[in-house]
């Protein structure tokens, strides 16, 4: 029961009686005695009823016998009533038989509830237990080497298993962890429509997150050739480094086994998709490639440069090359990524990946690994943005199936014009192809002492474009006149 006196002139003057159905709870209540001897001072009391058979509860206030005649008057403010579900037991006149019961049911609901919980618990304890026992190598002797951790965080080492398969990270990723539930409404639940290709992992979906930002899926396929150990490289490194030249992860998905990434969608797709193949799109202008192989140059200029010690990309080629709407192009597929050696080492030994026609033979004779093996592929994705053919060609005569092999040969001989894509020839200044055609062959060099570094390769290509755009404004400036 609440009380307050707004009303009295001055203290001391006011004396009422409180009653709770019917019978007096308090009697001669001053309420400037009660709050402490001041006017409008709130004040409440407490009061523990049982409910009579009408669940009614009756709440009088009424002048005392010491109210002066002229001052009779109460007070009541406000009620708050708490209802104390089986207080019943407390009543006096509770029978034992019901008493019995009501211990009875308590007893009853209590022991059900208390092995609700046991079984919850069981089950969670069951779950968290698979959990781990698929996220732990089954057998430590496993062939497959730690990938480096590039902070202190928690690591759990994994090993390629085609199935059930499960994925420990460092709980740094943990923020780009997509609900499958996610995956499947972008994809529709991965139909084939949707697909835009597959490779090695597997294969690569379109799809379109709730808040309309498109993305590439790409759903790693059973028994997958690159598997558990790229996956895990690919999260770890793209959760670490961003730039404009390498595409971004969104985020990952291990729900149910599942290897999925989700990519910044690419909308023009890959590189080689717009130099030769089968419904490839219009050939490219020399100033786009000029410019699709600077801005992938800068991508991987930053991987070589962005930490003490270099990241090396392994698998640079014209489908690892993606392009944006925009034209922008950039570097994909981190993969197969390793660090390069430290400022006291020469090279990181390892066991040879990547892709045929783009490998550098140093590192294939040697599996010795340094950031030049990059530059030597790089040389190679140049080459075929030159002459707009496959890396590997079987059709061809026997001395031009390999394209390096094939360039570097007419490049030494100064036949570039042997070599050039069709589709540039009178369009494009001599000059700008004989830089390019030689910063491609010096990239191409046998060993790695003898290659550019990805920054020298970004400033050649950076003149090249120069040498292009001044010419083309001669031109121009010529037709004018
Ligand atoms: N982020 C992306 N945006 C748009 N399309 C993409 C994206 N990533 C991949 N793709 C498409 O999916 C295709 C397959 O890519 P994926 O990387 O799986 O294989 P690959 O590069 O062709 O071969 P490999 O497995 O040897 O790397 C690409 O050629 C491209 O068409
Ligand atoms: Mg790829």
């Amino acid at each position: 029961m609440h009380f307050c006196d707004i009303v009295s002139p001055v203290l001391n003057q006011l004396f009422f009686d409180v009653y709770i159905n019917k019978y007096s709870v308090s009697t001669d209540l001053d309420l400037s005695f009660q709050g402490g001897f001041n006017l409008a001072s709130p004040y409440y009391i407490d009061h523990f009823v049982g409910s009579n058979v009408s669940g009614h509860i009756q709440v009088d206030v009424g002048p005392s016998k010491r109210s002066l005649p002229e001052r009779a008057n109460a007070i009541l403010n406000g009620l708050e009533i708490y209802r104390i579900n089986g207080a019943a037991i407390f009543h006096p006149n509770f029978r034992k038989k019901e008493l019995l019961a009501v211990v009875f049911i308590g007893f009853f609901l209590g022991t059900l509830f208390f092995l609700f919980v046991l079984v919850v618990l069981i089950v969670l304890a069951c779950q968290k237990w698979r959990s781990q026992r698929l996220s732990c190598p089954i057998d430590s002797s496993a062939q497959c080497s730690p990938l480096p951790v590039f902070s202190g965080n928690s690591y759990s080492r994994i090993i390629e298993m085609a199935t059930p398969r499960a994925v420990a990270f460092s709980t740094s990723n943990l923020s780009l962890k997509i609900p499958l539930s996610e995956i499947l409404l972008a994809t529709n639940y991965f139909q084939e429509q949707f697909q835009i290709g597959s490779g090695g992992f597997g294969k690569v979906y379109k799809g379109i997150l709730r808040d309309g930002t498109p993305i590439a899926v790409k759903r790693g396929a059973r028994g997958s050739q690159q598997g558990l150990q790229e996956f895990r490289a690919e999260v770890e490194l793209l959760t670490k480094i961003r730039h404009r030249h390498l595409v971004s992860l969104i985020g990952y998905c291990t729900e149910q086994s599942e290897m999925i990434l989700a990519y910044e969608f690419m909308g023009k797709g890959p590189l080689r998709s717009h130099l030769y193949g089968a419904n490839h799109n219009p050939p490219l202008s020399w100033k786009q490639r000029l410019h699709v192989c600077i801005g992938s140059a800068r991508g991987l200029h930053y991987l070589h440069t962005c930490s003490c010690q270099p990241i090396i990309h392994r698998d640079v080629k014209s489908t690892n090359i993606l392009i944006d709407e925009k034209y922008i192009a950039k570097v994909a597929d981190f993969g197969l990524s390793r660090m390069g050696p430290h400022l006291n080492q020469t090279h990181v030994s390892t066991c040879v990946k990547g892709s045929f026609g783009y490998l550098d033979p140093e590192y294939f004779k040697t599996q010795q690994l340094t950031e030049k093996s990059d530059v030597y592929s790089f040389g190679v994705v140049m080459l075929e943005v030159l002459c707009a053919r496959p890396v590997i060609d079987q059709s061809l005569p026997w001395e031009q199936i390999n394209l390096a092999e094939w360039s570097v040969h007419c490049l030494n001989k100064g036949n570039l014009d042997r070599i050039v894509d069709p589709c540039l020839k009178g369009k494009v200044d001599s000059m700008s192809l004989k830089k390019f055609g030689e910063t491609a062959e010096r990239c191409l060099a046998q060993y790695g002492v003898d290659r550019p570094a990805m920054g020298d390769v970004l400033w050649n290509l950076e003149y090249v474009l120069q040498i292009h755009e001044s010419k083309h404004c001669q031109q121009s400036l010529s037709q004018q006149c």
